[in-house]
């Protein structure tokens, strides 16, 4: 077997993962204090800039030489090779024999990338155009309801990648939103998500998008048929759900027999992951808030990384050293978790974008040849906003037994002309980087006059790694360069742990137990279960026969 599903070497008889092993039992118990005092260089040393990003990644457990031996098990692991295959078009999502095409999504006009004889930037713009038409159309009012009025309301109905990507660039353009629109999205098959988005909406006024990347997707079909039902309740002329709902989907089959027709429906394709697919049609609702200049802003800013990443040398490669250091964390230090805390409250749902991102990719226990992995695979991702999280749980980071390396991200200047505040919210992200690595020793709360008895309590370890990621503004642009940044790590970390970062085949299950399930709590169906489930179907069924 070659190429995409040639058989993936054992990581850990690899030679550089044995001396990567040896370093890591040198200098584990080393402490960033000493560290920072033998080293003057190191804020310089390990720093890394391009496209306008930033990253200080000192506070690392790290010193040169771990740098040295993680570069070189990402050339033992062939990164390079497969960075090229992936922006080649090779089918390197290999258990849906599939290409990974996310890089075509933001490839500029006029620049080709073929598979299967067709050239695929030309299909990506086509879209992109039409896109923008049907958006000015709409943001202009010359796109209106069935009734005549101007739609200011606009609902996406989709979950995961569906959902995620396009509600995280909302809230994290929202300043850049035409504001006399309205924007909701709907991702849970629990009523209460659907019922609280439309609470409050004039039907004639809202236009519903469909993103389901299948179109078979049970919660997203339900949500949009219980959409219609309310629209057509105001509406009452099914000749309505033309102005009012079109779709976004690669199925163009199941799209026409919802009912939306091939004039509102934006394609995508099976090369596009859900999680990676905020920057194809699936983020219409993105560019109907920002307008086309502005989602064109965002891909130039995926593309500009985009191409650090395929250029730059892997010492100065931003998403290569992240993902090596995650990778050294996951799998010498043994952290099960990652937080992200962005200094920018329109960064609020960017770590749960990143969950999926991170989680549904690298979540994998066998590798790319079926071979159960004999280490950790993804972390666990999480964060909050700072400066909230440090009133709730960053005790834990600070005080706790479980180191948490963490991913503080900041920017230089605020939208909203608010000196003040971002210049203590500006601080409180430098300070925590300072605290977590440097902590306070037992003799400097002494020194401090603190009673003896609390000491223990006051003191803090210190030596908890952290990268510093700096960018001037929170713009489409720089929006687009982070989300690019992020997905490329989780890349380079797939392609060392060696696994399919492109499938999701784990969530298969639960999917085919709830459709049974679902007959078995209307009564129309009876399935042997283990004891515990029985008894919750029969308890639910009890309720409900009243
Ligand atoms: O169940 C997981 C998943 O397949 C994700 O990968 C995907 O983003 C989400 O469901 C939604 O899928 P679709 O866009 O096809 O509705």
């Amino acid at each position: 077997m070659s190429g995409a599903n040639a058989a993936v070497p054992s990581l850990t008889a690899m030679p550089e993962w044995k001396a990567l092993k040896t370093h890591y039992e040198q200098i584990s118990q080393m402490h960033l204090r000493d560290w920072f005092v033998e080293d003057p260089d190191r804020a310089t040393r390990f720093h890394a800039e391009a496209v306008g990003i930033a990253m200080d990644y000192s506070k690392n457990r790290i010193n040169a030489s771990t740098m040295q031996h993680l570069m070189a098990l990402a050339k033992a692991r062939d990164l390079k090779g497969r960075i090229d295959m992936m922006f080649r078009g090779e089918r390197i999502n290999n258990t849906e024999n599939r290409a990974v095409l996310h890089v075509a999504l933001r490839a500029p006009k006029g620049e080709s990338i073929m598979l299967d004889g067709v050239n695929v930037v030309d299909q990506v713009h086509e879209v992109l155009d039409r896109m923008a038409k049907f958006c000015n159309a709409v943001r202009s009012g010359e796109w209106r309801g069935h009734t005549g009025k101007r739609i200011k309301n606009v609902v996406n109905i989709g979950i995961g990648g569906s959902d995620l990507g396009p509600a995280m660039a909302y809230e994290a353009l929202r300043f850049y939103t035409q504001r006399d629109m309205c924007f909701r999205f709907v991702a849970n098959v629990d009523p209460a998500d659907l019922s609280e988005a439309l609470i409050d909406l004039d039907a004639e006024e809202t236009l519903f998008i469909v993103s389901s990347k299948t179109f078979t997707t049970i919660e997203t079909m339900t949500n949009a048929a219980a959409a219609r039902v309310w629209a057509l309740k105001t509406l009452k002329d099914d000749a309505a759900i033309e102005k009012h709902f079109v779709a976004v989907s690669t199925n163009a089959e199941a799209v026409s027999k919802f009912g939306i027709g091939p004039s509102q429906m934006f394609g995508f394709w099976d090369w596009v992951g859900g999680r990676y697919s905020m920057d194809s049609a699936i983020g219409l609702s993105t560019m109907l808030a920002v307008g086309p200049e502005g989602f064109s802003e965002m891909l130039a800013g995926f593309h500009a990384m985009d191409e650090h990443f395929q250029s730059a040398p892997f010492e100065s490669n931003l998403p290569v050293i992240h993902g090596m250091l995650a990778v050294w964390y996951s799998d010498f230090f043994g952290c099960q978790t990652l937080a992200v805390l962005p200094y920018a409250q329109y960064l609020k749902r960017f770590s749960a974008y990143l969950q999926q991102l991170t989680m549904e990719s690298n979540g994998k226990h066998v590798t790319r040849d079926g071979k159960a992995v004999d280490y950790d695979t993804a972390a666990i991702v999480w964060g909050e906003p700072g400066t909230n999280g440090q009133h709730s749980f960053y005790e834990l980071l600070h005080q706790g037994t479980r180191i948490v390396p963490a991913d503080l991200i900041g920017f230089y200047y605020d939208l909203n002309s608010m000196a003040m505040q971002h210049e203590l919210l500006f601080a409180n992200l430098i300070a925590q980087a300072e605290a977590l690595a440097f902590g306070k020793t037992e003799e400097q709360a002494r020194a401090e006059g603190i009673e003896e008895s609390l000491v223990p309590h006051r003191s803090y370890e210190g030596n908890r790694p952290s990268n510093l990621l700096l960018m001037e503004r929170l713009t489409p642009s720089a929006l687009g360069k982070l989300i690019a940044l992020y997905e490329h790590s989780v890349f380079v970390q797939g392609t060392i742990w060696g696994i399919d970062s492109f499938d999701q085949w784990g969530v298969e299950l639960g999917k085919s137990l709830a459709v049974r399930i679902t007959a078995e709590l209307a009564g129309e169906a009876s399935n042997p279960h283990d004891s515990s489930t029985t008894a919750a179907i029969e308890r639910y069924r009890q309720h409900h026969r009243g």
